[in-house]
């Protein structure tokens, strides 16, 4: 399809949306919808890729999948984090065909055209003399690390992320993410659309009925000041947070909008970590910390990632879509990197709870995704609890309003 009929057709699924409502069902299922969805935000804005623990030593790299954009992250000999488009300046190929590996050189598969890990081509074998090596540099993608956290950007000109950094960073760097190391990550398939899959995360409506492993330690309320909340929750709230300021770590909610949301939650009495019975998962605490009780500072950004900082471990989500229907999330468990397995951890117990919760969520999604395709979907209402949900369709909106050039009119519940 043109890309001006995309636009078009995108504009009048927008029209339909109605605010305080789940989005019309093209937005959903439509593969020319998926094709603008990968334009107007997988190619604008920042994703989250990985920790900085994945790619340790110089040559560690990862490959991710935006779109048909395949990326490569890695890090150079200088110990910086670069990452550039896997295609080779040659005919095209891919060049890392692995999800990670570690090289001393991008060496293409095809005809074997050399790479610096800084991106240069190096060598172009066969080439005739005078061939210009320095016109045949890998392209670069843009690279942000928070506190370890590894952002990445194709788009020429992405948004500023100052704001998203000065705001979680002194949440999540008492945690010291990036001194930690993986202690197990997984990858699964969600036979659904990447927003439903965001959406799912958003509200925590379905999780009394659905994930009563996670419920052993995470209270479902997602503000201080929620107004269903019952007096337990009250109480534990209160002597958190005093303990929380006596330690200096912030937990009120940070003010991000529309684009990301940054928040201290305690666990339930006597949990302390996502566990069977809420005990620790790890006896060595992350960083410094000393004080094994600090609930867990929830983070996630918009489009692709949330993630969990608890005092012994840390969760990082990380969603992709790979068409209208199918997404993959891969979970990353991290602990303090001087951890050691079968000694202070022990792996089963420390992703157990999560495994559960992602496969349930999984299942939520998808029947989900089953339900909108009938012809008997129409929008329905948000409740309440679902408030975050305002937030994402509005952000959603947005940029598909600023993708299709029209004005992102009555897209809000509040306007
Ligand atoms: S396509 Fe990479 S060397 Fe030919
Ligand atoms: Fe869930």
């Amino acid at each position: 399809m043109m890309q001006a009929m995309l636009r078009e057709r995108v504009a009048e699924a927008l029209a339909q949306h109605r605010p305080g409502f789940s989005l019309p069902q093209a937005l959903y299922v439509d593969d020319d919808m998926h094709r603008a969805d990968l334009e107007a935000v997988f190619e604008t804005d920042w994703l989250f890729a990985c920790n900085v623990a994945e790619i340790k030593q110089p040559g560690d790299y990862i490959t991710l999948e935006i779109g048909p954009n395949s990326v490569v992250v890695l890090r150079d000999r200088d110990g910086q984090v670069r990452a550039f488009h896997n295609t080779c300046r040659h005919r095209g190929s891919r060049i890392c065909l692995e999800e990670k590996g570690r090289a001393n050189r991008l060496v293409c598969p095809y005809h074997q055209w050399v790479y610096e890990l800084d991106g240069k081509l190096l060598n172009a074998r066969q080439m005739p003399q005078g061939f210009d090596v320095s016109q045949y540099h890998l392209k670069p993608a843009k690279v942000e690390v928070i506190c370890g956290l590894v952002y990445i950007s194709i788009a020429e000109d992405p948004p500023s992320l100052a704001r998203f950094r000065a705001a979680i960073s002194p949440y999540i760097a008492p945690h010291q993410p990036d001194r930690t190391k993986v202690a197990y990550q997984c990858t699964i398939v969600e036979e659904a659309n990447w927003k439903l899959v965001i959406e799912n995360n958003r509200e925590c409506y379905h999780c009394a009925g659905n994930h009563p492993e996670l419920l052993v330690s995470l209270i479902e309320f997602a503000l201080p000041d929620d107004p269903r909340a019952t007096a337990t929750f009250q109480d534990i709230m209160g002597r958190a947070a005093a303990k929380w300021d006596r330690l200096g770590l912030p937990h009120r909610p940070a003010d991000g909008g529309n684009e990301f949301r940054c928040i201290r939650l305690p666990f339930n009495e006597g949990a302390v970590s996502f566990t069977m019975d809420g005990k620790p998962a790890c006896n060595k605490l992350l960083g410094d910390l000393t004080e094994p009780d600090l609930g867990s500072v929830r983070m996630f950004r918009v489009p692709n990632n949330w993630n969990h900082f608890l005092a012994d471990h840390i969760i990082h989500f990380r969603v992709l879509p790979l068409s209208a229907n199918r997404t993959a999330v891969k979970t990353t468990w991290l602990v303090h990197e001087d951890a050691v397995e079968g000694v202070d951890y022990d792996v089963k117990r420390l992703t157990e709870v999560w495994i559960a919760t992602n496969d349930q969520d999984r299942r939520l999604a998808e029947n989900n995704h089953l339900g909108v395709r009938s012809k008997a979907y129409e929008p329905g209402p948000y409740a309440p609890s679902e408030f975050m949900l305002n937030n994402f369709s509005d952000w959603y909106m947005r940029k598909m309003a600023a993708y299709c050039g029209v004005e992102a009119r009555h897209l809000t519940a509040a306007e």
